[in-house]
């Protein structure tokens, strides 16, 4: 043979023998690793954003794992949605997310998430082992054309455990359509290690596995090193913290008003520019307002963080809190911004938190809008807040972890 003929026999022979052992990896059941017993569900699911046709959940898991969510209108279940996006499965050693789409308009579901523990040693050494079950839950589609709208609406829990395990409790007892968790869920995000802990697990009991969330961001929830990571886990519809969605007789708005002190603080180093985002959310909410959908709702509300106003005596120490000259309590760009669209749009109430100290004040001339706020993360002045529309009436009421109504409000069709 010659030495040119030997050389290209060779290269083809080895690049053969390459193939050849490429396919038999790909084809051979990969021998079982032993994967850890120690692999576990650290949380309940989480739903996310339902709608009439969708939902995503959301599982922790304590190491690479893959799985899918069995789903169907009887506990016999019978669909199945793998994840996957792509045409990737979902693998990753913190939170599985599935969203399960094709669904019906105000229809029950039942749903069980298997994750199965990975162990991925190189490209054709992956191993599986045992799934592990959640337990079966249920949850119920939006439904715009429903009869009645309820919601419930956390603020300022701060990463407090008692008084989530407390909410989560009243919640259970007394299930709405939907939970807004409307800003400063966490203390600041400093590692990206903490955001099971802060966003899916809070409370060490299921808490949006019946009852879907929807999440606003408040200024300590886009605060901290690693704040920018939970886009990656967790957002609203679209993978915005900005969005608009129709429950029977309510429209609800969900806006991020962003930090509460000014972007060019030097104390934020320059990473910041909530001033061009609440002008782009303005022109979101311009074109939100005219859509019929919204414009037919009885009732419309805005779930946002930081009070876009605060019309009666300062407590005596909140000139210093947020530092001399700047009015950290409300968000006066977002009312700039904001305030007239809210009006035109005739948006019934402007739900927010932030103040740690619940707080009503009434539509006036001027401001046909009712601005609520909720309480804060000590046992002592937590507040739920829930709303109740009929296409007649919204009614909104504040409790204390004890259950009790410590305020309410009649909003009557305009
Ligand atoms: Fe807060
Ligand atoms: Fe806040």
């Amino acid at each position: 043979m010659d030495r040119r003929r030997f050389l290209k026999t060779s290269g083809i022979s080895l690049m053969a023998t390459k193939l050849a052992s490429d396919a038999v990896a790909a084809t051979e059941e990969p021998k079982r690793k032993a994967v850890s017993d120690a692999f576990r569900l650290l949380s309940a699911p989480v739903l996310l954003n339902v709608a009439p046709d969708r939902v995503s959940v959301l599982i922790a898991v304590s190491a690479h794992a893959t799985g899918w969510v069995e789903f169907g209108e009887t506990e016999a279940l019978g669909k199945r949605s793998d994840g996957e996006v792509g045409g990737m499965r979902p693998l990753h050693n913190r939170i599985l997310r599935f969203d399960i789409t094709g669904l019906k308009p105000g229809k029950g579901y039942f749903y069980r998430i298997r994750v199965c523990p990975v162990i991925f040693s190189n490209a054709y050494r992956i191993s599986r082992g045992t799934p592990v079950a959640s337990e079966l839950f249920s949850f119920r589609t939006l439904n715009p054309s429903a009869a009645t709208a309820s919601f419930t609406c956390w603020n300022d829990t701060h990463e407090n455990r008692p008084t989530l395990s407390a909410l989560t409790d009243l919640l259970q007892r007394n299930p709405t359509d939907f939970l807004v968790w409307n800003g400063d869920i966490t203390n600041d995000i400093h590692r990206e290690e903490q955001l099971v802990g802060q966003f899916i697990d809070p409370a060490g009991k299921p808490f949006a596995a019946s009852t879907p969330l929807f999440l606003g961001r408040g200024n300590h929830d886009v605060r901290g090193r690693d704040a920018r990571h939970l886009a990656e886990m967790m957002t609203g519809p679209d993978g915005r913290y900005y969005y608009a969605f129709r429950q029977g007789p309510l429209a609800c708005l969900v806006m991020d008003t962003g930090e509460d002190k000014p972007d060019e603080l030097p104390v934020y180093a320059g990473l910041n520019n909530y001033a061009a985002y609440r002008t782009e959310q303005a022109r979101w909410l311009a074109d939100v307002i005219k859509q019929p959908w919204f414009r037919k709702a009885a009732f419309r509300v805005a779930f946002l963080h930081i009070p876009l106003l605060w019309e009666a005596e300062l407590p005596a120490n909140w000139a210093t809190v947020w530092g001399a000259g700047i009015k950290g309590w409300i968000c006066e760009d977002g009312h700039q911004k904001w305030h007239d669209l809210l009006c035109k749009g005739n948006v019934d109430a402007v739900i927010s938190g932030h103040t740690h100290r619940h707080a009503w004040f009434a539509p006036r001339r001027g401001r046909p809008y009712a601005q609520l706020i909720g309480g804060g993360p000590a046992a002592d002045n937590a507040i739920a807040i829930t709303g109740h529309a009929t296409s007649k009436q919204l009614q909104i009421d504040l409790q204390n972890l004890e259950g009790k109504v410590v305020e309410s409000h009649l909003f009557r069709r305009k």
